[in-house]
This record gives C-alpha cells, sequence and structure tokens, in this order.
C-alpha cells in the first residue's frame, strides 16, 4: 500500500484491515527506478451492495484523479475497470452520487453512459448521522 494521508480516521483499518469494509483501485505513475517510487495518482473507492429491485449492485463511493493527469483518459479506464469488476461479480449496475456544482463530473459520468436518477425518477439522497442513530438505538432499548 502507497504511503498516502487518510483523511478519516478509520480509513485505513477499514479499507485495509483484515475485513475491509470497502475496495479500492489506485492508477499509479510507474517506478522510475528503485529510488523514485511509483505515485499514485488516482483512486477509485467502491463497495458491494444490494437492491431488492436490481439485485447485486456495486456503489462507487469517489472517483479521484490528481489535477495535473485529467483529461488523459485515466478516469474511463477507471470506469471501465469498475464494469468489469461490477460484471464479474454479478451486478447489474454502478450507483453513485455527484455533488449539483460539480457539472464536469456529471458530464464526465453522462458521457460514460449514466443518467440522472434525480431527474428522471425523483430520487432524493437521505442520511441517518450518528445522532439520529444514537437516539434511534436508545429509544429501541427503552422499550426493551
Ligand atoms: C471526473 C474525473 C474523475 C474524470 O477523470 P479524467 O481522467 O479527467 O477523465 P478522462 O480523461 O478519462 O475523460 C473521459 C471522457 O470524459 C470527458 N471528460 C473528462 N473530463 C470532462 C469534463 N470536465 N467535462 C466534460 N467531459 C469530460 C473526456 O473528454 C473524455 O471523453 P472522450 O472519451 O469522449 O474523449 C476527474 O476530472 C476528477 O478527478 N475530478 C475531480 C474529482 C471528482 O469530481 N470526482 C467525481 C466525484 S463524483
Amino acid at each position: 500500500m502507497p504511503d498516502i494521508f487518510f483523511p478519516c480516521p478509520v480509513l485505513k483499518a477499514d479499507g485495509f484491515g483484515e475485513h475491509p469494509f470497502f475496495k479500492c483501485i489506485l492508477a499509479e505513475t510507474p517506478a522510475e527506478n528503485e529510488s523514485k517510487q511509483a505515485r499514485t495518482i488516482g483512486y477509485a473507492l467502491y463497495f458491494f451492495g444490494y437492491n431488492v429491485n436490481h439485485g447485486r449492485i456495486m456503489y462507487l463511493e469517489n472517483l479521484f484523479v490528481v489535477a495535473e493527469f485529467r483529461g488523459s483518459g485515466i478516469g474511463k479506464e477507471f470506469m471501465g475497470k469498475l464494469a468489469e469488476v461490477a460484471l464479474q461479480a454479478g451486478c447489474t449496475e454502478i450507483k453513485f452520487v455527484t455533488m449539483e456544482w460539480n457539472r464536469e463530473a456529471k458530464d464526465f459520468y453522462t458521457r460514460l453512459g449514466a443518467h440522472d436518477t434525480t431527474e428522471s425518477e425523483q430520487w432524493h439522497c437521505m442520511v441517518l448521522e450518528a445522532d439520529a442513530l444514537r437516539r434511534l438505538a436508545q429509544g429501541r432499548k427503552a422499550l426493551a
């Protein structure tokens, strides 16, 4: 594993520990020689999930290519590899979200054949965050 900065305190353990919660594909420059190591220039972080209508799915949590390497086909190569992995695992789709302001990412995915289900099916992204989880779990204990 390359020596990279992990912004989330549990990311290293969750991705590279004994029971990984997610998988990750890295893009690297070739190592020029023993003293000049390969440089990580992009990653695709994903995990598998399930959809009651569609069966096995892949969820793409994040795709990132270092700015100076963008526009040379690396992102597309990542998506091709992810498609291959998803199909091999029996998945019927790759799901992901993009931010409203990230027009560039949306265009990138659209060009690869993705469509926006917020527009076509009125989906809304919802989340129960830690406080709500704790309240729910405590409420259940109180009833027991
Ligand atoms: C989005 C991102 C991963 C694309 O990676 P990339 O390596 O630059 O993309 P590629 O060079 O493989 O481009 C693939 C295709 O998308 C097109 N494309 C790439 N960037 C684009 C952009 N900003 N707007 C429109 N089309 C774009 C390319 O022209 C190419 O089309 P072609 O195959 O017809 O020539 C990269 O720009 C990135 O890391 N952005 C910042 C992080 C981010 O927003 N990630 C997505 C989070 S949801």
